[in-house]
């Protein structure tokens, strides 16, 4: 990060104003430092949702919205989705290059070593109820893994950090897959270190005592590619909460639940559960036109889920991505007819053609694809948020573990405008 230039600020009507330096970073628009405003001119700045604060600097991901580009590490989106595997983009991630074969095998190997959880984890599933959505039980019981290591956890410690970071990276698919199989009432599976991560995530969920279970090649890849695809996605709501939380010095396993908290909503990473929910509900291609007329009235709230995107203002470089893997895993799956991408894309169509789309530049988005995947594989639309809780909990490591190491990082505390009532004499019940 280096000044370019500066930006004079000043406060009509009055003699004030303040010089603020331009920053610039490798990529991206400048930046203004407003770190001294309030000093200087007794001012904050008003910026709801955060659309143009920088809230951080940081070197993990990049992301230009209007081009429809992802880096991660400088490494396009497409390049790593072909050619890399989840693993190894888990250690370009957190270590900022990508690894020669031996730093590959020990970091594989450093984190394949962790997938098992403590014994007495298997009790926290007891106290959920059956039909308890599986989110509800990730943000639990990743939470209480900080009851597990917490006492002896120094976070100012980078090889402490780099085992946290391997911690959660192999259990949290142990977690999200005993979350499956306690709802469907199946027993709990143990990792299996002789598969490759998404391997052996797929054999957590579907394998059963009673008979053997081969991880089909197919869903593997495709499985590897959607985590890859979700690694990262820079500072969003889920990762920003993260930091938030780790601003205060917590430990890092409760703010990675913080983080999957975040990622449940709908307007997240709960779209790809909605997307499958509303293209339900539509039913059948003929009712699309009335479905789009109710999007585009603002007075029924109802969105187009899987489109739009805070950042994204052109095709979400993951959707394309994540279309073409979905057509390459619906034909190697063999099915043919799969009415949900006959109407997914027929409102893909719609909607890059419709006024009320083009001009808001509203795009799919990785969410619209990744549900279609993830039914085909035979993953419940419950597990689909999981999925992805699985796929970015790397990315929140990363970006925690940035955080830390950052001399610049500060505990996270936004202002605010105040619009509430003036200062008022308290007056007792009965006089009021
Ligand atoms: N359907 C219909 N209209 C939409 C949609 C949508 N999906 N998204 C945005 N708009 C409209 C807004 O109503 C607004 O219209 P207006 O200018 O007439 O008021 C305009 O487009 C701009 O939208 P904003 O709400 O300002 O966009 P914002 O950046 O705040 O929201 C968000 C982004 C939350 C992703 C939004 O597009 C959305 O809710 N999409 C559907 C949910 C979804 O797919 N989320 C996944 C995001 S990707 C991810 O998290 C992995």
């Amino acid at each position: 990060m280096s000044q370019a230039s500066s930006i004079t600020i000043t406060l009509e009507g009055t003699n004030s104003s303040a010089s603020m330096p331009l920053l610039t970073g490798t990529l991206g628009p400048q930046v203004a430092d407003i770190r001294k405003l309030y000093n200087q001119l007794g001012v904050f700045t008003y910026d709801p949702g955060y659309g143009t604060t920088a809230s951080c600097e940081s070197k993990i991901t990049y992301i230009d919205g209007d081009e429809g580009v992802l880096l991660y590490r400088g490494y396009p989106i497409e390049q790593l989705a072909e050619k890399s595997d989840f693993i190894e983009v888990c250690y370009l991630l957190m270590y900022g290059e990508l690894p020669t074969r031996t730093q590959l095998d020990k970091f594989r190997d450093g984190v394949t070593r962790h997938t098992m959880v403590h014994e007495q984890i298997r009790r926290f599933f007891d106290g959920f109820r059956r039909d308890a959505h599986p989110m509800a039980i990730m943000c639990g019981v990743v939470g209480a893994l900080a009851a597990f290591y917490h006492d002896n956890l120094d976070i100012n410690d980078p090889h402490q950090r780099e085992i946290a970071a391997f911690r959660l990276i192999a259990k949290v698919p142990t977690i999200a897959a005993m979350a499956y199989k306690y709802a469907l009432g199946q027993p709990f599976v143990y990792p299996r270190n002789d598969l490759s991560y998404a391997a052996n995530f797929l054999h957590m969920l579907n394998a059963v005592p009673a008979e053997p279970y081969n991880v089909s090649p197919v869903l593997e890849r495709a499985m590897d590619r959607i985590l890859v695809l979700h690694a990262d996605h820079e500072q969003n709501a889920s990762t920003s909460t993260v930091r938030l939380a780790g601003s205060t010095g917590a430990n890092p396993f409760a703010c990675i639940a913080a983080g999957i908290a975040a990622l449940w909503g709908p307007a997240h990473g709960g779209a790809n559960e909605a997307v499958l929910k509303m293209l339900d509900e539509i039913g059948t291609p003929e009712n699309i036109p009335s479905f789009i007329e109710k999007v585009k009235d603002k007075n029924s709230n109802v969105k187009l889920m899987g489109f739009g995107h805070r950042v994204y203002k052109n095709f979400d470089p993951r959707a394309k991505i994540m279309k073409e893997t979905c057509h390459e895993v619906l034909g190697e799956l063999g099915i043919k007819d799969e009415p949900l991408l006959d109407m997914a894309m027929e409102m893909e169509r719609i909607a890059l053609t419709d006024d009320y789309f083009v001009s808001r530049k509203l795009y799919p988005n990785v969410d619209f694809y990744s549900g279609i995947i993830l039914k085909a594989m035979g993953i419940p639309t419950s597990m689909f948020t999981v999925i992805f809780a699985v796929a970015r909990t790397v990315g929140w490591v990363s970006q925690w573990k940035e955080m830390i190491e950052d001399p610049s990082q500060r505990i996270g505390r936004p202002r605010q405008i105040y619009t509430g009532a003036a200062s008022r004499d308290y007056r007792a019940v009965d006089s009021r």
